[in-house]
């Protein structure tokens, strides 16, 4: 049942293709206009929304992050990010138009539970994204919106997180166009770039030497840092969480503008450092990322980047380049996550790690 592959995970990885088009599958007509049929909240209620709320754990809330990004861009509706585990524990402004929207890979993750029901107990309305059909979190939503990753063996969470992202794309693009933030056509296009991932997944998959080689020359690297923006940032933050529970070695996550507030005191000879480039010439943001890859070679770190192909900038002060294909800025975490996760499961598994099973790990945590 692992289809050839040695390790779920791996399985896994190189199903993300398939699980995201899956995802995408019928969520659209013809000319790009979105039906999420299955959304059981009425549109007049959708219009009367005035806060998101997205809750989540783990991998799961990094998700949530990125949704934030393209949620807040596309609708101007103001959307905080919350840890599940922290939502109901400090009396949460929440009423009957906040949309609450939940993000569980397996729909029984207490701590997301637990939220959900504090935020119906205030009357908000609470939107599920959700793997497992007929799990006890879309039972207990207004709504749901499932993605069609199939069943995830592996602990940790990668197709699943992907098309947990392609769902937060479509709630965005759907409430943008229920609410009338964005025109029909700006959505067909952004709907097109979609259907385009999976082949540019595709295509990654297929030429991972570069990765495999890294994976073996950081292997016995006592901490690894990523370092991202906008949405960069929770791709760092992912990055270094697939790191920490496949191979148990000190991973941290920074966004990096955040640099010179702190993390840069971190920086040391050999430190591997992975930075997760802005797409070019969309703002300054390219800029800005290429002086903190400058600021932390100069000290000594090895810079492995991330850059969409043809952006030659990084080139200079990176030991090591990694391309990512060209996708818009805001989709761009389907695509730069993918050699993160390849990383830490090739690093792990030589290391002699089970990385389907990681010590201390369940798939579903269903204690607080
Ligand atoms: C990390 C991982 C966990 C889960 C988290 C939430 O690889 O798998 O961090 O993302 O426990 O789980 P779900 O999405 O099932 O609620």
């Amino acid at each position: 049942e692992k289809g050839g592959f040695d390790w779920f995970m791996r399985k896994e990885i190189y199903e993300q293709p398939k699980a995201v088009a899956d995802t995408l599958l019928g969520r659209h007509d013809a000319s790009g206009a979105l039906r999420l049929d299955e959304i059981r909240i009425s549109q007049a209620e959708l219009r009367a929304v005035d806060k998101i709320i997205v809750i989540a754990c783990g991998t799961s809330f990094y998700a949530g992050l990125v949704a934030k990004y393209a949620i807040e861009h596309w609708t101007r509706v103001p959307c905080e990010v919350e840890l599940a585990s922290e939502f109901r524990y400090r009396d949460p402004i929440v009423g009957p138009t906040t949309l609450v929207v939940t993000i569980s890979q397996s729909g029984e993750t207490a701590d997301t539970l637990m939220a959900i029901r504090h935020a119906r107990e205030q009357k908000a309305k609470v939107l599920a994204i959700c793997n497992t059909n007929g799990s006890t979190i879309p039972r207990e939503s207004d709504a749901v919106i499932y993605t069609h990753a199939g069943p995830e063996i592996g602990v940790a969470s990668t197709k699943g997180f992907l098309t947990q992202l392609v769902a937060c794309y479509l709630l965005g693009l759907y409430l943008a166009q229920v609410r009338g933030t964005k025109f029909g056509d700006e959505i067909a296009v952004l709907i097109e770039e979609l259907d385009k991932i999976p082949a540019a997944i595709e295509g990654q998959l297929g030429d991972m030497a570069g990765v495999l080689q890294l994976a073996a020359d950081f292997a016995e690297a006592p901490s690894v840092l990523f370092l991202g923006r906008h949405v960069g940032y929770p791709v760092a933050l992912e990055g270094a969480l697939k790191l920490k529970e496949l191979a148990y070695i000190h991973a941290e996550g920074f966004a990096a503008g955040e640099l010179k507030h702190g993390p840069i005191a971190l920086i040391e000879n050999e430190l591997p450092v992975f930075v997760v480039m802005p797409p070019q010439g969309r703002d300054m943001l390219h800029d800005k990322v290429i002086s903190n890859i400058q600021e932390i070679r100069a000290r000594g770190a090895r810079t492995i980047v991330l850059a969409e192909e043809g952006d030659a900038d990084a080139g200079p002060y990176a030991d090591v380049m990694i391309t990512l294909p060209k996708v818009p800025t805001l989709l761009q975490p389907l695509v730069a996550i993918v050699p993160l996760q390849i990383f830490a499961c090739e690093l792990a598994t030589r290391k002699g790690h089970d990385v389907d099973q990681p010590r201390n790990l369940a798939k579903s945590v269903t204690v607080e």
